[in-house]
């Protein structure tokens, strides 16, 4: 199973890619966790990107995929795996082509959470997230245990330093502008899987399911 999951920030892409992870049992892939881990680690890598997280800006194209390019050649990376908030720019998605070429690979499916954009900011000024198993928390609708206590491992539970206001609307202009053109790129190649984000969790994963079985079992009629 390949896949790549695009939405704007706060779609729901970590939400559900978690849960796909345990479905499928291929590894999420996010180039987000990826440099926000660098950054706490203080890594050279870290060092290069904060300033790009922090601002909502987009790590430049070359650092991007170098760095998805070693973490597909990663031995857990040949079962499968869902590729989220990646890429992010029309040279991400030729240049991950490639790649896949170069390893005999085919994606199975594009998946695009869309969203009304009037409820992201709430979701993320809302959103909390375990630092250490990466459980994904919102304030009102899935809190975390007492105290702040993610409810999986027990670990306080922190607010992503690029989820306030000012950066929130900033990381969705990044979207507009640079983002959004993957999707018509994706779509113009007929592979785009396009889900509601808006409905409940378990919904939105339901439908992802469905879509995934339906592209399986045309795929295998055509064969
Ligand atoms: P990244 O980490 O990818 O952030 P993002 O795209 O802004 O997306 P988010 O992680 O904020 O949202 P999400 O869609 O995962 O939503 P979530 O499931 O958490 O990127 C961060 C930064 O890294 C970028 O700004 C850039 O600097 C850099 N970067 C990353 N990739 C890059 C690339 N390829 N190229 C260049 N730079 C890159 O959910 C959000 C909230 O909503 C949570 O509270 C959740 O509980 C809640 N929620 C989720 N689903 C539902 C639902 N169905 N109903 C109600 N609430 C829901
Ligand atoms: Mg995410
Ligand atoms: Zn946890």
């Amino acid at each position: 199973m390949r896949i790549v999951l695009l939405g704007p920030p706060g779609s729901g892409k970590g939400t559900q890619a978690q849960r796909m992870e345990k479905r499928y049992g291929v590894p999420q892939i996010s180039t987000g966790d990826i440099f926000r881990k660098a950054v706490a680690a203080k890594s050279e890598l870290g060092a290069k990107v904060a300033t790009y997280l922090d601002a909502g800006a987009l790590v430049p194209d070359d650092l991007t995929m170098s760095l998805v390019r070693e973490r597909l050649a990663q031995e857990d990376a040949e079962r499968g795996f869902i590729l989220d908030g990646f890429p992010r720019t029309v040279p991400q998605a030729v240049g991950v082509e490639e790649i896949l070429r170069e390893h005999g690979w085919e994606l199975d499916a594009v998946i695009n959470i869309s969203i009304p954009t009037d409820v992201l900011v709430s979701r993320l000024t809302m959103r909390r997230v375990c630092p250490s198993c990466k459980t994904i928390y919102h304030m009102v609708d899935h809190p975390p245990g007492p105290n702040g206590l993610c409810t999986v491992c027990g670990t306080p539970v922190d607010v992503r330093p690029d989820d306030n206001v000012e950066t929130i609307k900033k990381r969705m202009a990044v979207y507009s502008a640079q983002t959004a053109a993957v999707v018509d790129y994706y779509r113009k190649k007929s592979a785009l899987i396009d889900v509601d984000g808006g409905a409940e969790r378990d919904k939105v994963f339901d439908s992802i399911q469905k879509a995934l079985e339906e592209k399986r079992r045309s795929r295998e009629r055509r064969q």
